[in-house]
């Protein structure tokens, strides 16, 4: 039986390869009007295969032009995750007459080592000769380095994922490292190996400078789940120091559809994708052509709660022509909150859903067949998105399991709660507490949800596109 679906469960605003498979963003990078995406690509089949890096820009995050292979297997391994920067000065001398765009990536071959490739006009990527730049043969676990400029010492510096910690690497010249420190073997509440870190500054709000450390955990797979966790502290410019430290985890997004996020290199905006999907089923989900895809791009910042500094996402969506939905009450003996007060029709497969409320509530999404999505938030202050019954989940056991079906997070605000849900066919988006809650969820309705009913006190608004 083909556990694929008979839908096409491409979405609009998000972006995925024509054919094949993908996973992790890389090369995140903004220059002159245009984000460039890479991601780890297979392009023959839509299976994780020998991994490529594919390429694909866009001028509003929104509207992605693909551009097919970027970097190849080479003689030194396949291409594991990395990043990009614009090496403005072109310190490496690898631009001709340009500043170049450097990839930094894992070669994954015998060994995990990082090597380099440059490029002048942004779509052709040549490997550097001397790869690997920073050589490994003792650490199992040494890949996905990400790029940033050091304005401390006036220099690059790399954060590579190494096993049970991060190290940071710094060079002049994009070609010359040396190791200049560890974080993270202490500080991991979550367990597991480093994949995918990130390192970048926010400001908070009260005006001091915080560095975020993000990391994505590699759990023990099936019932662990990959985890994106991130630190709070001060970068020294030669190693992260978690001077906020927090009681647990800290995670980015409460799903387990959001992996492997990191940021843009050179925008003035701190925004990142992530891969909506995960690797306990990701190889089954009923797609057909192509599998993966990513999230919305999210800006990120640092906002203040009732629990300590959180880090707060803001998709950038479509523009949606939000309406209110009048209240229908209809006379009940039932107490308020088990009473459908609001019930609306939902554009096809790409809508905003809002919710305003003061206490509890219910937000079902549905269709003709009976498919629900349910988003709640409890009396016990916790958002709760399940997909139970939201459509197809007889493609992986992991994927139907209860642990991947009901996702739960604590709030971080208190009273009046404002939630926003962003859907595109095949993906949940959801927001709430000024984006420091936040949950990305993958759903397979067998036919687009038609109907939203808000059961419980409160307002319900609901938008398609903006014409
Ligand atoms: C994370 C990851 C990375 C690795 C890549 C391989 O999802 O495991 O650590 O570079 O995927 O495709």
């Amino acid at each position: 039986m083909s556990t694929k679906g008979n839908r096409d469960y491409r979405p609009a605003f998000h972006y995925a390869p024509p054919f094949g498979w993908i996973n992790d963003p890389n090369g995140l990078t903004y220059e002159n009007g245009v984000w460039h995406l890479f991601a780890q690509y297979y392009p023959d089949e839509p299976v994780w295969g020998p991994m490529h890096w594919c390429h694909a820009t866009s001028s509003d995050l929104l509207n992605w032009q693909h551009h097919g292979v970027a970097l190849a297997p080479d003689q030194l391994g396949t291409i594991f995750s990395g990043s990009a920067v614009i090496d403005k000065g072109n310190t490496s001398g690898l631009g001709h007459g340009v500043d170049p765009m450097i990839l930094m990536y894992t070669s994954h071959g015998e060994h995990e080592q990082q090597s380099i490739a440059f490029s002048d006009d942004r779509m052709h990527f040549t490997p550097y000769e001397g790869n690997p730049v920073i050589a490994n043969t003792a650490q199992k676990d040494f890949r996905d380095p990400k790029v940033l400029r050091n304005d401390k010492l006036n220099c690059w510096t790399v954060v590579i994922a190494a096993g049970d910690h991060v190290e940071f690497h710094a060079s002049d010249d994009l070609i010359h490292w040396r190791k200049t420190g560890e974080f993270g073997a202490k500080e991991n509440k979550l367990g597991g190996v480093f994949e995918c870190p990130d390192l970048f500054p926010l400001t908070a709000p009260d005006g001091s400078t915080i560095w975020v450390l993000i990391a994505s955990m590699a759990l023990e797979e099936p019932f662990g789940g990959h985890r994106t966790q991130y630190f709070l502290g001060e970068f020294d410019g030669e190693t992260f120091h978690e001077t906020i430290p927090a009681q647990h985890a800290r995670l980015l997004d409460a799903g387990y559809d959001n992996y492997a996020g990191v940021t843009f290199d050179n925008a003035d905006r701190r925004m990142l994708i992530g891969w909506a999907m995960a690797w306990a089923y990701a190889r089954h989900t009923p797609t057909n052509e192509f599998c993966g895809i990513m999230t919305y791009a999210r800006e990120l910042s640092l906002v203040e709660t009732e629990t300590g500094l959180q880090l707060a996402s803001k998709p950038v969506t479509p523009e949606f022509d939000l309406r209110e939905i009048p209240a229908q009450t209809p006379p009940s003996p039932l107490p308020r909150r088990y009473v459908a007060s609001t019930v609306g029709e939902l554009p096809e497969d790409l809508f905003h859903v809002r919710v305003e409320a003061d206490e509890a509530f219910t937000l079902a999404l549905s269709n003709e067949d009976g498919e629900v999505l349910n988003v709640s938030v409890s009396t016990e202050q916790k958002l709760v998105v399940d997909r139970v019954r939201a459509g197809k989940n007889d493609f992986s056991p992991i994927f139907d399991s209860g642990l991947f079906s009901v996702t739960t997070a604590q709030r971080t605000g208190r009273g009046k709660m404002t939630v926003d849900l962003y859907f595109d066919r095949m993906i949940a988006e959801v927001f709430m507490d000024d984006g420091t809650v936040c949950n990305t969820t993958l759903v397979f309705p067998e036919k687009p949800y038609s109907k939203a009913t808000l059961w419980g006190k409160g307002k319900l608004w609901i938008g398609g596109m903006k014409e």
